[in-house]
């Protein structure tokens, strides 16, 4: 036998199977509190903040720093946020989601062709979650990843033919989202009393800070309230930019409970990850987060990840936001071994008890 076969969550979504294969059920703690995700997104509540951007490269020092401040808030209470003129044209967000929902409109078949294979290292590519633990369990979704930034880290040859566009709408994408990166780490980094390069020195920098996406398509599911399309988790990276194609799914862990985040037409989400999380010694919030399905629309997700080298970077708090009164609450690991530190204490909790 070779290696291990995903299997296609598309392929169970057509195939008119009314009860979901077990793996993708939900242990119990979980089910009661999994809803219908249209209604959970009309209730009233907590709201994830929305930060107007236009103003944050102001001349005026006020009307900057007031715009910085709201972004700040935003990442210090929330940990995530919608960002709106955010300065990527309308225009090109509907060119990447197009060029995306394309690819995935493809028979499966063609897809395959595309396929990643996780037991040989070849991460980049068409795929699906392969159980990792002894539960087997699986989530609602097929993806297509790849690394999008710095340019010249990128493996053309994996990327979609179909449509013509794919390659050039995300390109432009991602250069103009490694912009804005750019400009938000510079008001986080203002936010910590630090000088404005920093955040952006401590993740990278321009030439090794990856910006890897994620395109996330969850089917249509018959039995939405048993399963996820993405288990609870906070995102490793410092900074991830999120667009969907206005279809509800993400849940925000927010006060001790799921809040539903709204979709607000041209805006791109943006999380605070842990690599920022653990720079700021918690001053800024890596939120819980995950996603439910629904069975009247796919919904689809284009998740951009800003990392930083897996080794190069030993990351800690930085020294100036370390005091006697608040010391370190993260101690020193490369990224490799933030990663490696997660997924072992996730396999600890999933033993029976
Ligand atoms: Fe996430």
């Amino acid at each position: 036998m070779t290696g291990m076969v995903a299997q296609r969550v598309e392929s169970l979504a057509s195939s008119g199977m009314k009860h979901i294969p077990k793996e993708y059920v939900r242990p119990q703690e979980e089910l009661d509190n999994i809803g219908n995700v249209f209604e959970e997104e009309k209730k009233e509540g907590p709201q994830v903040p929305t930060i107007d951007l236009a103003e944050i490269d102001s001349p005026s020092e006020v009307v900057r720093g007031k715009c910085r401040e709201n972004l700040k808030k935003a990442a210090e209470e929330w940990g995530v946020m919608n960002l709106v003129n955010h300065g990527i044209p309308e225009d090109l967000l509907n060119r990447l989601r197009k060029a995306g929902e394309t690819f995935f409109s493809l028979p499966i078949e063609e897809k395959e062709n595309y396929a990643n294979d996780q037991a040989s290292g070849k991460i980049q590519g068409y795929g699906s979650k392969l159980a990792n633990n002894a539960s087997g369990q699986l989530e609602w979704e097929d993806y297509f990843f790849h690394l999008v930034y710095p340019e010249e880290k990128r493996d053309l040859s994996i990327w979609p033919t179909k449509p013509s566009d794919y390659t050039e709408a995300t390109s432009e994408y991602a250069r103009r989202l490694r912009k804005l990166a750019t400009k938000i780490l510079e008001a986080l980094s203002v936010g910590l009393g630090l000088e404005g390069g920093r955040l952006e020195k401590e993740v990278g920098g321009m030439e090794e800070l990856l910006l890897q996406l994620k395109i996330n398509y969850y089917p249509i599911c018959p039995q939405p309230e048993l399963a996820l399309g993405v288990e609870a988790h906070t995102d490793i990276s410092s900074l991830t930019f999120l667009l969907h194609n206005m279809v509800p799914g993400l849940q925000l862990f927010y006060e001790g409970k799921w809040i539903t985040a709204k979709c607000v037409p041209n805006s791109i989400l943006m999380h605070i990850g842990d690599t920022i999380e653990i720079l700021s010694n918690g001053k800024y919030k890596s939120i819980l987060h995950r996603g439910l399905v629904n069975k009247e629309k796919v919904r689809i997700s284009w998740a951009v990840f800003c990392e930083p080298p897996k080794e190069k970077i030993i990351l800690q708090p930085l020294p100036e936001l370390v005091t006697e009164k608040d010391p370190a609450r993260f101690p020193p690991r490369t990224f490799a071994q933030h990663i490696h530190h997660k997924l072992f204490r996730k396999d600890e909790e999933s033993l029976p008890k």
